[in-house]
């Protein structure tokens, strides 16, 4: 069981060392122009990031970030004052992240770490920020123990993990489900074979409140992402001309006004 565990996590590694989140949509060199530009590509697309993670109101306050990526998030809690911790499971980001840093005369102590196996002791963090990570782990669970273990009493887990019930999870069901002749695969395994990294899960509301029934307050939200409005990558799997002329005629006014619930992010405040 824990090899097939460390396998799939490998895989995981394997898939996120090639291209980090964005890199190869956001990123086109490796500079503080080039970095700049992915950062506002990021929030153009996703503005809901800032007021959901509210980068300027810890000065001062010990942040852990899992799962850094590219680091855009990483440098907007280094600016607006926190002092920083910051793991992900590949070289790749952390390289990256140092870079962004170094370049900003910013700072945070970066590691490459497990967000199952946290190298941290029980109540260090005042806040734990992690956006779209989780659900890539394969005990994600375990992770989301880890961040209860290290958050102090009364800190707060801001969490993105996906959510089941998507624009994107349908839209994959159809291409690789109905188009195929096999309606029977379900979403779980969409998710799991189709999305980015190998493995990765999306919740239901009930299920992302069973994973932080430990938590003393939940709220949770959901938005649509870039994928779900085809204004960005959908994963980034998925290119090519059919993929570019679905974007030019895709109903995104439609389903903003009267679907705004099958977004694919989940967006989790978790008290301790
Ligand atoms: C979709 S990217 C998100 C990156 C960044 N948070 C962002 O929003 O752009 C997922 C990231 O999670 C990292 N990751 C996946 N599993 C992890 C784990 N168990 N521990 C730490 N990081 C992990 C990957 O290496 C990758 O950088």
């Amino acid at each position: 069981m824990a090899m097939l565990i460390n396998q799939e996590k490998e895989a995981v590694r394997a898939f996120w060392n090639q291209a980090s989140c964005g890199e190869a949509v956001f990123l086109d060199q490796e500079t503080m122009e080039g970095y700049q530009t992915q950062l506002q590509k990021r929030y153009a697309v996703e503005p809901f990031i800032l007021p959901f993670a509210n980068f300027d109101g810890s000065p001062g306050k010990e942040i852990l970030e899992i799962g850094v990526g590219l680091g855009a998030d990483h440098q907007m809690w280094a600016q607006g004052g926190a002092v920083l911790t910051g793991v992900d499971l590949t070289d790749r980001a952390i390289s990256h992240v140092q870079t962004r840093l170094s370049l900003l005369g910013l700072h945070s102590n970066l590691q490459v770490a497990d967000a199952e196996n946290l190298p941290f002791s029980d109540e260090t963090f005042d806040t734990v920020y992690s956006w779209g990570v989780l659900h890539h782990s394969p005990n994600t669970g375990r992770a989301i123990q880890e961040v209860y273990r290290v958050l102090k009493p009364g800190g707060a887990a801001k969490i993105m993990i996906y959510h089941t019930w998507s624009v994107v999870g349908f839209m994959l069901w159809v291409r690789y489900a109905l188009l195929r002749l096999r309606p029977w695969i379900t979403l779980s395994e969409i998710y799991d074979r189709y999305l980015e990294s190998p493995g990765t899960k999306a919740y239901t509301r009930g299920e992302a409140m069973a994973l932080f029934s430990q938590f003393k307050t939940v709220n949770i939200t959901i938005e649509l992402s870039g994928g779900d409005l085809m204004s960005s990558h959908v994963g980034q799997r998925h290119q090519g001309v059919f993929l570019t002329l679905a974007k030019r005629f895709f109903p995104r006014g439609l389903i903003q006004k009267w679907m705004p619930g099958l977004g694919l992010f989940m967006l989790i405040t978790a008290q301790k």
